[in-house]
Order: structure tokens, then C-alpha cells, then sequence
């Protein structure tokens, strides 16, 4: 794959971490706080991220399979200690594996040097596949007092399921439970459910969105999603981000996006 190439980036706060064949395809450094929660996605033109079709994985259809943005997702994951998902996700993409190697493995050896994140996945219900890979070594399903009782003598190998109590799950008892198992790199790719519930209490750091060249469309009810599902924040709760780099690889961009402090 020939390489991105970078159209704009801000001053970075610290210096990259990159292995230098990363580096050299991402075109350039990618730095990032010890202490941080930031997420990746990738958009249609139209503002479309998930599709309600079986059998259509609502990323690659997206993205159209573009080896950039599966080079983005494994650098982004290297990156984390922590991959946090909704189990609608999970559900939807059955069988991924939420590693760097996974989505990118040319790039294997390098990615492991940086180390493995664990996969934490959030659900009120607890009605998951306890048997999907994704969650072994070392799973972590963070869940309700419900969640837990129907998941009770239901999982294999490692995975370790957490209750968080009764209610809906706010985003910031998830982080709080992320960093209570030792986490503080923590990237969510979401999927749109959950992303809602870390920007209601304004908890995301960064925004890691491919712009993909391509039109999805929409209709009223037809399960389509944007970015944020179940958050209304314009007009009234404004969100404002500021640019902080700009990449390309043909017509797909790699933008990201900081939280205005
Ligand atoms: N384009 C992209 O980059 C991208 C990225 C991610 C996902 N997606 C797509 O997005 C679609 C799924 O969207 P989605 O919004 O339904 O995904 P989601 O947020 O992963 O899943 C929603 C489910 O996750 C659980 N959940 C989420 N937040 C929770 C919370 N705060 N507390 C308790 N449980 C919580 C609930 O599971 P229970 O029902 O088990 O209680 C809920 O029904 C899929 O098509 C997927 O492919 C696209």
C-alpha cells in the first residue's frame, strides 16, 4: 500500500510513538495522551456509519475495504490498552477480532511491539455470544446487575464480566470501570449507542473519522445511523472541535478532530 499522505497537522503535544514502517505508511507520527479516551469511525459522505443490512459489515461496506483505513484501525488499536465496544457491535460483526493484527496484518510484527489491547464490551441486557472469540484471552464484559445474572455460568476461558449496578450505564461509570482495571489508553469504535453516552457527559478527547468517497443514502426508520444515536446536541448543547490533522489516501480522509477545551 503506498502511504498517506499528510495535507495538514497541528504542532503535536509529545512526540509519536510509532515504530518506524508505521510511521512511514500513517506518514508521519501519531501522538497521543497516557491519560485519554478517543474514537475511530468511518462516515459516509452523508454522514451514514452504520448500514441495517445482514451480512453487509457496516465498516468495510463503508469504507469499501480501503487498506488505509484498515492501516488507520490497526494504529489506533496498537495504540490502546483498552478496545471498548456496545454489544450491538459485537452482534453486528460477529467473528472480528478487535486487534491490530486482525484489521491490518502486514503490519503484525510492528503492531505487536506496541503492545495487545484487551476487548471491553458494554451491555445492559448481557445478551452476548459468550463464545465469540473476540472476547478471549482476556475479555471483559461490563454489564448490569441483569446483565450478569443472565451471563452467570454462560462464559468460557477468560472473560470476566463486571456489573456497574442497575440502570442505564452512564458513560462515565464505563470509564471509571475502564480505569479501575488499570486502563487509561481507551479507544471506543463505538458503535453510535454508546458513543452517545460518553459525549452526554462530554468524555471523548479525540475523533478519529475517515471520510469515505461515497454516498449511502438514508430513508425515514431504515436503521442507518449516524455517528451519535440517541443524543440530540444542536441546538441547544453545541460540541465544537478543533482540527488537529488531516490525512489522505486517494479520495479517503483521515481526519482528527480535539476536544475543545
Ligand atoms: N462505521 C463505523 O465505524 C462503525 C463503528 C462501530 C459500529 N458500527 C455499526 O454500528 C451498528 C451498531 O450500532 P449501535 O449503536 O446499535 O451499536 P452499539 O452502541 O455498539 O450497541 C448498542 C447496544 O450496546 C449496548 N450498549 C451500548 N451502550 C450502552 C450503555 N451505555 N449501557 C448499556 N448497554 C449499552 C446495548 O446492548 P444490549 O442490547 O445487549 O443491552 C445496546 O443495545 C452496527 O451496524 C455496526 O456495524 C459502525
Amino acid at each position: 500500500m503506498d502511504a498517506l499522505q499528510l495535507v495538514f497537522e497541528e504542532p503535536p503535544a509529545a512526540a509519536g510513538s510509532l515504530p518506524p514502517e508505521v510511521a512511514a505508511l500513517y506518514g508521519g507520527a501519531l501522538s497521543l495522551p497516557d491519560d485519554v479516551l478517543y474514537c475511530n469511525f468511518v462516515s459516509s459522505l452523508d454522514g451514514v456509519v452504520a448500514l441495517d443490512a445482514p451480512g453487509a459489515g457496516a465498516g468495510p461496506t463503508i469504507s469499501g475495504r480501503s487498506p488505509a483505513d484498515r492501516l488507520v484501525m490497526g494504529i489506533l488499536r496498537a495504540l490502546a490498552e483498552v478496545v471498548v465496544v456496545g454489544a450491538g457491535t459485537l452482534r453486528a460483526d460477529s467473528g472480528h477480532l478487535w486487534t491490530p493484527a486482525y484489521i491490518y496484518p502486514p503490519l503484525a510484527d510492528a503492531f505487536a511491539r506496541l503492545g495487545e489491547p484487551r476487548l471491553a464490551v458494554v451491555t445492559a441486557s448481557g445478551e452476548i455470544d459468550p463464545s465469540e472469540r473476540a472476547l478471549q484471552p482476556d475479555g471483559l464484559i461490563l454489564t448490569t446487575d441483569a446483565g450478569e445474572a443472565w451471563l452467570r455460568g454462560k462464559l468460557t476461558g477468560g472473560t470476566r464480566v463486571r456489573s456497574l449496578g442497575s440502570g442505564p450505564l452512564g458513560g462515565r461509570r464505563i470509564l471509571e470501570a475502564l480505569r479501575a482495571e488499570g486502563h487509561r489508553r481507551i479507544l471506543t469504535e463505538g458503535g453510535p449507542h454508546l458513543m452517545a453516552r460518553f459525549l452526554e457527559e462530554a468524555l471523548l478527547d479525540s475523533l478519529f473519522l475517515t471520510l469515505s468517497p461515497v454516498l449511502a443514502g438514508r430513508s425515514a426508520g431504515d436503521g442507518r445511523l449516524g455517528l451519535l444515536e440517541g443524543l440530540e446536541l444542536l441546538p441547544a448543547r453545541p460540541e465544537w472541535w478543533r482540527l488537529a490533522s488531516v490525512r489522505r489516501h486517494r479520495s479517503h480522509l483521515f481526519l482528527r478532530y480535539d476536544r475543545t477545551r
